[in-house]
């Protein structure tokens, strides 16, 4: 029997697109707002996309896991480095945020690995409500997450213009969407804060339980 290539599997592919998407946005990140934020938010959308081709062609793969995780790590901090350059006096907060992403989810996957569970959202939260909505309603997932991305992304559109006015006074589109998106992204930090606890007190349990084995 011929032997399947996991790296040609459908979402793996989408998975490449991502990057190239994401990387020609970051090259016009210095001079074309629209260009690269367009770029930027594709490699996002696309995200959805491949969940999507890789439950309806079974193509599930731990590899293809790791790479979209993976990307969307990279390409978050990528961005939040030019945020960084374009805002210097909020460069602590920048740093806060790309630490405690890449923290929360580095810890939440590797304790639920350990723990056997399949992916690093199936790990059991399932007694809070909000974060029972979260890992159980698509939506709301998605929400969330295009949520964080637009914020960041409106954030460094503003450097550039105000965008179209909306009737607000001076505050144009990007301005309002800024302040529209922040409360979703502040909430995106607090989940996962509550994740890297979690993860942290699963590792712990983990590891009394080794050692309670081996007395
Ligand atoms: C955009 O960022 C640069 C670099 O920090 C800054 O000099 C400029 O004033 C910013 N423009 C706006 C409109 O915020």
């Amino acid at each position: 029997m011929l032997q399947e290539n996991i790296f040609l599997f459908v979402p793996n592919l989408i998975g490449y697109a991502r990057i190239v998407f994401a990387l020609i946005a970051f090259y016009f990140m210095p001079c074309c707002p629209l260009t690269a934020s367009s770029f930027y938010l594709l490699s996002g959308l696309l995200d959805a996309f491949d969940g999507h081709a890789a439950r309806a062609l079974d193509q599930g793969t731990r590899f293809g896991a790791m790479l979209d995780m993976l990307t969307d790590r990279c390409a978050t901090m990528c961005l939040l480095v030019n945020l960084a350059l374009l805002y210097p006096r909020a460069t602590l907060l920048f740093q806060l945020s790309m630490s405690l992403d890449v923290a929360s989810h580095w810890l939440h996957l590797h304790s639920s690995v350990v723990r056997g569970s399949g992916s690093h959202k199936t790990i059991d939260l399932t007694g809070n409500p909000v974060l029972r909505l979260y890992y159980t309603s698509r939506p709301v997932l998605f929400l969330m997450c295009a949520g964080n991305e637009l914020f960041y992304c409106l954030l460094y559109l503003l450097n550039f213009s105000e965008g179209p006015t909306v009737g607000l006074g001076s505050a144009g589109l990007f301005r309002v969407g800024v302040w529209l998106c922040a409360p979703v992204a502040f909430l995106k930090s607090l989940i996962s804060v509550v994740h890297l606890v979690t993860a942290s007190r699963n590792m712990a349990a983990l590891d009394a339980a080794d050692r309670a084995k081996r007395k």
